[in-house]
């Protein structure tokens, strides 16, 4: 099974609309036609910034797709602060990242608060990029495997393989996460083969097979081959590296 790959930019809390319409100007002028065979694109911008980013993206008809990095599970409602999948639907999103460690670690998400995003992001055929990874503490203890894989299991549960099938799967180590500490490839193939056995068990071999498992964790230009070369890593989630487009476009073509 070939799996097209994804280079998915992660923004975080970084760029005004005015600098995000700026950054998505500089990636889609320096997209190339023939990428579009070769790997998906995808921008995870804040929240604001979604709909600039787009109409960029739209008027010069760039292949890169937008995604939010966080929605809530809930239609409507008197939930302050938060945003549904249908607003980020209708302004043409095709996904959101769910679990991010940074959700989990600093707003408290939990793997049920996961697994709704999930349920809520499918249900509207939108699909779920969901992260995943230990701590330096559950690495030193040897336990990143069954970690991990509880994770995607709780992540998952009663999801059905043909929705599962859309979704991403991201490999994120925290202690790898901005630190310019990247996991080995050795060390990420070895999580990330764990995680599509994972799938095998719950959804089958076929949409395991199907599904796209990324690594992200200080990903860059340097290391980024390396992490390519692996059977398993099928893309990347790239923070820092994506904030400039002349790296995240290296990124990008270190998949074709
Ligand atoms: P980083 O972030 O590339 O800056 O380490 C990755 C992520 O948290 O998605």
């Amino acid at each position: 099974m070939t799996r097209k790959p994804l280079m998915a930019g992660n923004w975080k809390m970084n760029n005004t609309v005015a600098e995000a319409v700026v950054l998505t100007q500089e990636i889609s002028n320096r997209y190339e036609k023939e990428w579009a065979e070769a790997v998906d694109v995808l921008v995870c911008p804040p929240f604001v910034d979604l709909k600039p980013a787009k109409t960029v993206l739209d008027f010069d008809k760039t292949k890169v797709s937008v995604g939010a990095q966080n929605v809530h599970w809930e239609p409507k409602g008197a939930f302050t602060g938060e945003v549904s999948v249908a607003m980020i639907k209708e302004i043409g999103c095709t996904c959101s990242i769910v679990g991010h460690s940074e959700r989990r670690e600093l707003f408290g998400e939990t793997n049920e608060d996961v697994n709704r995003k999930v349920k809520a992001l499918v249900s509207a055929g939108l699909y779920a990029v969901v992260c995943v990874g230990e701590s330096l503490a559950v690495r030193e203890e040897g336990t990143t495997e069954e970690y991990v894989t509880a994770q995607v299991r709780a992540a998952f549960a009663g999801v059905d393989a043909r929705d599962a099938a859309e979704c991403v799967v991201a490999y994120e180590p925290i202690w790898a996460i901005g630190t310019g500490r990247t996991a080995t490839p050795e060390q990420a193939e070895a999580v990330c083969a764990a995680i599509r056995a994972t799938l095998a068990e719950l959804f089958g071999d076929e949409t395991a097979d199907a599904m796209r498992v990324l690594y992200g964790g200080s990903m860059n230009v340097g290391n980024v081959e390396g992490l390519m070369a692996q059977p398993n890593i099928d893309g990347g989630l790239v923070g820092g590296a994506s904030l400039e487009a002349a790296s995240f476009v290296q990124l990008i073509e270190a998949c074709l």
